[in-house]
């Protein structure tokens, strides 16, 4: 197909707000009497759903997020796509959803893009943002698994999440997720419970928050939609242990993964909140981002805990903009991708 047919002419890649814009075609699978059906791509449409769907009574939406690149030699790279698929899997297990065979994930996302590639334009700012997610679509108001659902996918153009190092408010009211929850799954209650919290940080000033995790609300788990990591001494890269209140992040597994070639060290481990502070307030370097596929890598400015506010160091010379720039080489193509991660499309 010639590219430029596909391509909305009146969008201006320059100047949108994320997640609004779709690009022209979705992929639509469905899971009836225990099975997928192939796939199929058409242009974006509105979808109909009885009301007594059971997606819109209890919570069984999972979603993906991950994203395409146009490289230094042309081709399009969806970084770490087969991560996506077993993370996607591992969401729909905990909430009683079928998984979605390899070939379906793998192989209709890469049609979709093809369809689609002239949305993955040539700029190392953008990405073409890729959404997979599947819905509970059986009719039915009892409490229970559905039989069927919808596995579709939309495409959205993007550039960066946060435009500013962020603001942020250790959350001590709400948690996000208790140990034995779900809050290793990317499931729509996940973010549909985290809204409230946001909104009134939101009003106090705050870009987001740190969630602390439900027992003690002493150690750090999330921060809004991104894990956290810090940067203790210039050279130890530190966040905290994986547990099943804590969403696995690709882009936190990929920063792990890179540390060492930019010579940090690793420390996966409980991090309590107040030993950020003690840190910060002993006059120690302390950075601190958050990560995530949408955030990549985000600068956190101020931590507020307490009603105490604790600046981070942010200088030019801070080792998370050396590894956002490794990130972003590898996947681009301009270093080498020693770990498999880019998967590229045959053109
Ligand atoms: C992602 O980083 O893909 C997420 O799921 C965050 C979302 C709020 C955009």
């Amino acid at each position: 197909m010639n590219q430029t047919e596909t391509r909305r002419p009146d969008f201006d890649f320059e100047n949108f707000t994320f997640g609004v814009q779709s690009t022209d075609h979705m992929l639509m699978a469905a899971y009836q009497k225990g099975a997928w059906s192939t796939y199929r791509i058409a242009p974006v449409q509105s979808i109909s759903l009885s009301p007594l769907a059971m997606c819109f009574h209890y919570g069984q939406t999972v979603f993906e997020g991950l994203k395409a690149f146009r490289m230094s030699n042309g081709k399009i790279n969806v970084f770490r796509m087969e991560s996506h698929w077993k993370r996607i899997n591992r969401s729909l297990k905990r909430m009683a959803m079928p998984p979605l065979p390899e070939e379906l994930f793998m192989e209709g996302i890469q049609q979709l893009l093809k369809q689609d590639s002239a949305w993955v334009i040539d700029d190392p700012e953008y990405s073409l943002y890729i959404r997979p997610f599947v819905i509970a679509t059986e009719q039915k108001l009892g409490v229970d698994a559905s039989q069927e659902y919808l596995f579709m996918v939309v495409l959205s153009p993007m550039r960066a999440y946060y435009n500013k190092p962020l603001k942020v408010k250790v959350e001590t009211n709400y948690i996000r997720a208790a140990r034995g929850g779900a809050g290793a799954a990317k499931n729509g209650g996940n973010y549909g419970a985290s809204l409230l919290p946001q909104i009134n940080a939101k009003k106090e000033g705050f870009d987001q928050i740190i969630w602390l995790d439900a027992k003690e609300k002493k150690f750090i788990e999330e921060s809004g939609t991104m894990n956290i990591l810090f940067i203790l001494e210039g050279n130890r890269l530190v966040t905290p242990e994986l547990s099943d209140s804590i969403l696995d992040g690709i882009t936190r597994d990929s920063l792990l993964k890179l540390a060492g070639e930019e010579g940090f060290s690793v420390e996966e481990r409980p991090v309590s909140i107040e030993e950020i502070c003690q840190r910060i307030e002993n006059g120690e370097r302390v950075e601190a981002f958050g990560a995530g596929t949408a955030a990549v890598i985000s600068p956190i400015e101020t931590i507020s805990y307490q009603g105490k506010s604790f600046a981070t160091y942010l200088a030019a010379d801070a080792g998370m903009y050396r590894l956002k720039n490794r990130l972003s080489a590898v996947r681009i193509g301009v270093l080498p991708d020693k770990h498999g991660w880019n998967h590229l499309l045959d053109a």
